[in-house]
């Protein structure tokens, strides 16, 4: 084979190896190979010297055209892998925005969440607002100022949380507890809205140190609602107790009213409804009376009235509490109140 021969065997060798490189470290290979320091090309050049002179030009001519058609070919394979990878690579990183998303787990409100929002609705139909008050509250608002004094054997009825131990609290700053009722917000309600009249409800968390059982938790909620006014008697509270059982449980209750006693409501009363299941006939959940007992209430206490800056002797006034996990224990024919806040999935899901 003389060198024009080996020149053109280089060219055909390089132009099929271009061909079947398939990737980029083929490229860099096949530039090794041919074109590098020790390549094939380069080495054709090398042998110039050994050529007869006459031949020399002709070689470094066509050797000249072999390697810029070399490098021509090469750009073209380099540029055509590249695009090639790239639409690989794009392929394989692809977003369908076609297929279907990953479903995200949708929660609820929580049954007493639900139970307070249908309150809040009810109410808000008989045209009172909500009012927060505190849940840590100053003993004074939770007792003294409800007409509780120290002294007062209604003190017992609600065994209290103290945020510190009472005798290491500040009495004359005013020792803190957590709140046992939603009570203390009528005097925080009125203060701030003196004189005005007020129409609010005052829903909240309550804390009570007792024996946990079936029927009562250390935390619950109660929704407080408060009237005062000019002319407000007793038939206003029954009436708007009536409205809100028709409401809540649904046509067609009845309501009974007892007779009972608070400090801060004069006269107090218990406001009972016509049982939900049994509907007055007798059953489990209203233990065989066909009664359930769904308010305490009564006409604001005169001292309670002046304590919130209102004069008794113009303005009175009406007050309601109840609690908020028991009538939706009836309504659901919960057993037990613990189940509330066990956070047990298998009972919150059921609401
Ligand atoms: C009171 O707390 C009074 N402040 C209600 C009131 C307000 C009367 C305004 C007059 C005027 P009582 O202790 O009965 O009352 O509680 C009211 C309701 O809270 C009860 O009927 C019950 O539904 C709920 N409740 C009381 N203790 C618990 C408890 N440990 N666990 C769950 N619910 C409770």
């Amino acid at each position: 084979m003389n060198s024009f021969e080996e020149l053109e065997a280089v060219r055909q060798s390089a132009l099929k190896a271009l061909e079947t490189a398939s990737q980029s470290a083929d490229l860099t290979v096949w530039e090794k190979t041919y074109m590098g320091r020790k390549g094939a090309v380069t080495q054709q050049l090398r042998s110039i010297g050994q050529l007869p002179a006459e031949e020399r030009p002709i070689f470094g001519q066509r050797l000249n055209e072999i390697k810029a058609e070399l490098q021509a070919a090469f750009e073209a394979r380099a540029e055509e892998i590249k695009r090639r990878e790239l639409a690989r690579e794009l392929e394989a990183g692809a977003v369908d925005v076609t297929l279907p998303g990953r479903p995200v787990p949708a929660g609820h409100h929580h049954l007493t969440t639900q139970t307070l929002r249908r309150i809040y609705k009810i109410f808000g139909q008989l045209g009172f607002e909500v009012y927060e008050a505190p849940d840590v509250e100053l003993e004074s608002y939770n007792f003294d100022l409800l007409n509780i004094p120290a002294y007062h054997p209604a003190r017992d009825m609600w065994d209290t949380f103290w945020v510190a131990p009472p005798e290491e609290q500040d009495a004359d700053e005013g020792r803190l507890l957590l709140r046992t009722h939603t009570s203390p917000g009528q005097i925080r309600v009125m203060r701030e809205r003196y004189p005005e009249p007020i129409r609010v409800i005052l829903p909240g968390k309550c804390y009570r140190y007792e024996q946990i059982t079936a029927r009562s938790e250390h935390q619950f909620y109660q929704v407080e609602g408060l009237a005062v006014g000019r002319e407000i008697t007793i038939t206003d509270l029954i009436g708007t107790v009536h409205q809100f059982a028709e409401l809540f449980y649904g046509r067609g209750r009845k309501i009974r009213v007892r007779s009972s006693y608070f400090p801060f409501t004069e006269p107090s009363i218990e406001v009972d409804t016509n049982c939900i299941l049994c509907d007055g006939q007798g059953c489990g959940v209203c233990k065989y009376t066909g009664w359930l007992e769904i308010a305490g209430a009564g006409m604001v206490h005169p001292v309670v009235l002046e304590n919130g800056g209102y004069d008794p002797a113009e303005w009175s006034g009406f007050a309601f509490g109840f609690g908020v996990e028991r009538p939706s224990m009836m309504r659901y024919s919960v057993e037990d109140i613990r189940l509330y806040y066990g956070n047990d999935l298998r009972f919150l899901r059921q609401f």
